[in-house]
Parts: C-alpha cells; sequence; structure tokens
C-alpha cells in the first residue's frame, strides 16, 4: 500500500488549511498532548479547550495529577462524559510517575501500555510529542480511507480493520510527522465529515474513489443491523 504521493499531499494541505492554533499544539510537552488526546477521544475541539485549560491551571505537571484526590479530577472533568476517560487519566498520571519518574515514553507500544491509552492514542502522543513515526487510526481515519481507497466493507469487522492498520502503517511519511498525523484528523473533521463533505475543498478529490463513483454518502459501509 506504500503511496508517498499520499502523505506529501496531505503534508502539504495541512500547512495550508489545517488547524494550526490549538492549545495543546507545538508544546513539545508530552503531558499536555496526551492530556488533550484523552479528551478529545469522543469530544470535539471546541468542547474540550475550556476543560483543557482548567486542567492545565490546576494540574500544571503530571505529578500535580498523579496526586491529586480522584474525587478532584472527576470534578474538574463533569460534563465532558465518558467518565472512565476521567479514571484512566489518572490512574496512567500515577504510573507515569512511579514506571517513567513522570516522563512519558516515547515508544507506541510502551504508551500504549498505560491506562486509556489505546493504539491509536499512543500513537498520536508520540508523534505530537516525540515525533515518532507511528501509524493513527480512529473513526475520522477510517472514513477517509474507506472513501479515498474505495473499501467496500465494515471497518468494524476484524480482518477489515486489520486491512485498514496495514494502510495507515504503509502511508506513513518519513519525516512530518506531526503535521501529517494532524493532517489526517483535520481533514476527516473537517472536510471529508460524515454527511455532507466537502469534495470541491479536499486535496484528494482527485485520487477519491468514492467521489468518482458518486459515493460518498455509502462510505464508509455502515454497520449491518
Ligand atoms: N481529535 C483527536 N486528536 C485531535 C487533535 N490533535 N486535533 C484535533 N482533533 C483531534
Amino acid at each position: 500500500y506504500a503511496d508517498p504521493e499520499f502523505s506529501a499531499e496531505l503534508i502539504a494541505w495541512q500547512k495550508q488549511h489545517g488547524r494550526h492554533r490549538l492549545p495543546w499544539q507545538n508544546t513539545g510537552d508530552a503531558y499536555r498532548v496526551w492530556l488533550s488526546e484523552i479528551m478529545l477521544q469522543q469530544t470535539q475541539v471546541t468542547a474540550v479547550i475550556p476543560y483543557y485549560l482548567r486542567f492545565l491551571e490546576k494540574f500544571p505537571s503530571v505529578q500535580d495529577l498523579a496526586a491529586a484526590p480522584v474525587e478532584e479530577v472527576m470534578a474538574l472533568w463533569a460534563g465532558l462524559g465518558y467518565y472512565t476517560r476521567a479514571r484512566n487519566l489518572h490512574q496512567c498520571a500515577k504510573q507515569v510517575v512511579a514506571q517513567y519518574q513522570g516522563v512519558f515514553p516515547s515508544d507506541p507500544s510502551l504508551l500504549n501500555a498505560l491506562p486509556g491509552i489505546g493504539r491509536s492514542t499512543a500513537a498520536a502522543v508520540a508523534a505530537f510529542s516525540y515525533g515518532t513515526i507511528a501509524a493513527i487510526l480512529d473513526g475520522n481515519v477510517k472514513r477517509v480511507f474507506a472513501r479515498v481507497f474505495g473499501i467496500d466493507a465494515y471497518p468494524g469487522i476484524k480482518s477489515v480493520e486489520d486491512d485498514l492498520w496495514l494502510r495507515a502503517e504503509a502511508l506513513l511519511p518519513q519525516t512530518e510527522i506531526a503535521a501529517y498525523t494532524q493532517g489526517l484528523m483535520d481533514l476527516g473533521a473537517t472536510l471529508c465529515t460524515r454527511s455532507k463533505p466537502d469534495c470541491a475543498r479536499c486535496p484528494f478529490q482527485h485520487r477519491c474513489v468514492a467521489f468518482a463513483e458518486g459515493r460518498t454518502a455509502e462510505l464508509p459501509v455502515r454497520k449491518p443491523k
């Protein structure tokens, strides 16, 4: 599935049209990147920003978060939803302090072993914090791949998801991993949306199978009932 044009086109698009001024970007601080990625797992950027800023004010470091009573963490999370994320967040902070002296590892497989950090979040944290070349595959990215490559099977099937991960790995650039990773997220969130995608502005329109076949409304394939 190697295809160097894919990352080159996405990185160029991200530099011109992607989101660059989110509060957790360009900090070089893995704690901030991790905190933002956990909050962003099931929640949109605009809802996350005020929570993110309040968390950082109250817990400026992973040590501060680890030392807090869990009730204080839950109170600050109230309103964001998916409260398992908050319990895992607190447990993860404690582990990073106890096992890694408060320094998040740069190896995605070590990050993936921590509470609340799945394979895709591990890759995003490593890429944004340390420039580690690693593949993400969240719901938005699955939708982009399903459309651009015309993947005609439900991504919830294990073999289909495995194939998507293989594609995600093969498409990775050798440099500018942060711009590439943010580009994938931003394309899925801003243009290649679930309904009414803005194909006219998409950098992949010229090579998108779903666009060519007029099937953006059918891809990705929905869960079979
Ligand atoms: N969703 C998950 N991670 C994100 C990020 N870094 N920027 C924007 N949306 C996201």
